[in-house]
This record gives C-alpha cells, structure tokens and sequence, in this order.
C-alpha cells in the first residue's frame, strides 16, 4: 500500500517516533514522526513569481530543498539560500521524498512529472509523493494520480489562491485532492505556505481551483467596470475604492489589485496569459458538463482581448486596459485633476 511506504520511508530515517498524530488513529501502522525537515527531503519545480516565494519558506523552515526550472538565472535566490540544483526533474525527484511542482501549463506539468525519459514520477523511489500546485485540467491530476499509484508512488493535487502576496506572505489558500490521510500528513509541510482544504479525491483540488477562477473572473469585471463608471462619473477613484472597500463591494481582488490599478502598475502577480489558460480549462469542462455560464466567457473574451493586444504578460489587474479601450477612456486622463475640479 503506498500510504504505508511513504510512511516506511519516513520512518526510517526517524529518529523518535512519540508524536500520537491524527495519522495513527487511522493507521495502527508503526508510529511516525509528522512530515519534517529531520525525516523529508524536498524537491521542488518551478520557481515563477509564485513558487520563488512559496519555496523559500520551506527552505526558511528547515527543509532541504533540490530545485529545478527551465531558466537556471529564475533560480539563484534560492540557490543562494540554499537550495541545490538538478539537471532534471528525475534527477530531483531521486533524491527527493516529496515533489513539487509549479509550472506554467497542463503540458508542463505532463512534461515534467509523466515524461518517461526525464520526469519526476521517473525518478521518484516507491513512496515518494508528488503534489503538484499548477492550477491545470482535473483529469490530469487523475491521470497523474494513477501513474503515481502504478509506481508505487501517489500524488495529491494542490493548486493555490491568494496571490503573489499570498505566496510571499505564505498565507495562500490550498485546495488539494487525494487521499485525506495523505493530505492529513502533509499539512504541516503545505501549512509553510498557506491554509489547506480538502475536497476529494485526485483532480478535486483542481476543480475547486477552477471555480474559485471563475468566481475571480467576473469579479474582476465588475472591480474594473465599477471604477470606469466612478472616473466617467467623476468621482476621485483613490476615495472611491476606499469607500466601497468596507461595504458589500469590497472583496480580495479590490484589497490586492485596487491600487495598483490606479497606479498603473500592470506588473504581474498573476500573469493575463496564465489565467486565460485557467479559463479556457474552465469553458472546456463546462462543454463537457453542459454548464453555461455566461459571466465567465465574458470575462475569457475580455482577457483575450488584452492578450490580442500584446498584454498577456501583464497581471490580471490589465483587465482595466481593455474596458478602457472598449470605451475610449483612460482612468489616467482624471487622476490628476482635484477633487473639487469638474469634469466634462
Ligand atoms: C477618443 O478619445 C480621444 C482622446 O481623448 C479623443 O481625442 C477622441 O475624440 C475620442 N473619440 C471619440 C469618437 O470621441
């Protein structure tokens, strides 16, 4: 039973065994420590804006970290604070105990931990678990989920929410499918990064993900036709924000994205390109349940749009660029004008 070798791999390099965890009331198994930086070795894949900031908590904690990614220059921070490369995700995955992943796309993700030549599961010895955080289709966690349990491995799928600022403040949202007790074990490890939920079985986390993305996407329309409407109006956008940010308009979005917009800074946290990959897994598997939902392929066309317009590596806030455009407006245009000035 792979549950019981990881709990063999762990157990061998412990060095006390007193911890009466949740875990033992399940499994009458031998007694294990909790995942720790003394028994765990890591290794993690991907180190974009999100999974820079998640990784260094776990080197912060303790952990030994083997990382790697495909542009070498993405990893030296870590690597400065002491994390070590590899030439693979095999190769990382040999020497790991525990996997992570956060890539770009769902053919990254297929590539990194199914290819047979190079990747993880390749590598990973019986036991080993693989818990991949790229927000990617449902139906490969499960594919993933049954490779790994063929390998004497398993997996869990563990996309986050939250933000660049969640990521650095390790304060994400976790929403990971798979087996519970699994999950269970692993929390004190992902509690690094953030807050962790259990939905189901493999590709549960994704899907969880999925509707969190679609709750976003129009959110984000409505945080950006709002402050069209506000300048149009002419009200002052920094005292509009901030009054509507404690009623019933307030939300996430508007606490993390508000004034950057208003800045104009368009830098990504969440880059356009990313989630119009979210959106598009989201209308497919609509096609696929016989859902509509119209509020969401409003939200994809919009963010295309930016994406036709060369956008695609801003952040999500850009939405504004493109109502902006749609309307021949620039929130800018007003911004320097008083209170007390008109507007025509
Ligand atoms: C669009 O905006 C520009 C710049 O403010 C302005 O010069 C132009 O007249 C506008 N177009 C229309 C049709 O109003």
């Amino acid at each position: 039973m792979r549950l019981l070798s990881l709990l063999c791999l762990l157990h061998r390099s412990a060095t006390h065994t007193h911890s009466p965890s949740l875990f033992l009331r399940h499994h009458m198994a031998t007694a294990a420590e909790p995942v720790g930086p003394s028994n765990t070795k890591l290794g993690w894949i991907g180190t974009g804006v999100m999974g820079r900031s998640m990784c260094s908590h776990l080197l912060k904690a303790g952990y030994t970290v083997t990382i790697y990614t495909r542009t070498q220059s993405k990893a030296e921070s870590l690597l400065s604070m002491g994390a070590r490369w590899a030439e693979s995700p095999k190769s990382l995955a040999s020497q790991s105990d525990v996997v992570f992943s956060i890539v770009g796309y769902p053919s990254d993700v297929r590539k990194v931990i199914l290819d047979p030549a190079s990747g993880a599961l390749a590598g990973l010895r019986s036991g080993g678990v693989i818990i991949d955080m790229t927000t990617s289709d449902p139906s490969l966690a499960v594919e993933i989920a049954s490779a790994a349990s063929a390998a004497g491995c398993s997996s869990v799928d563990a996309p986050v929410s939250g933000g660049d600022r969640g990521a650095r403040l390790a304060s994400l949202s976790i929403f990971t499918g798979g087996d519970e007790t699994l999950v269970t074990r692993l929390t004190p490890l992902l509690n690094h990064l953030g807050r962790v939920y259990h939905m189901g079985g493999p590709g549960k986390g994704q899907f969880c993900k999925l509707a969190n993305q679609v709750t976003i996407a129009s959110t984000m329309v409505g945080l950006c036709e709002g402050l069209i409407y506000a300048h149009k109006a002419g009200l002052d956008l920094s005292n509009y924000l901030n009054a509507i940010s404690t009623g019933a308009a307030g939300s996430k979005s508007l606490d993390l994205y508000g004034n950057r917009i208003l800045k104009r800074d368009f830098e990504a946290g969440f880059y356009v390109n990313h989630f119009v990959k979210d959106l598009g897994i989201c209308l497919r598997e609509c096609q696929n349940m016989g859902l509509a939902l119209p509020g969401l392929a409003l939200a994809q066309q919009l963010y295309l749009s930016l994406k036709a317009h060369g956008e695609g590596d801003l952040g999500t806030q850009a939405l504004v660029l493109a109502l902006e455009r749609l309307n021949n407006v620039s929130l800018e245009s007003g911004s320097s004008k008083s209170l007390s000035e008109g507007k025509n």
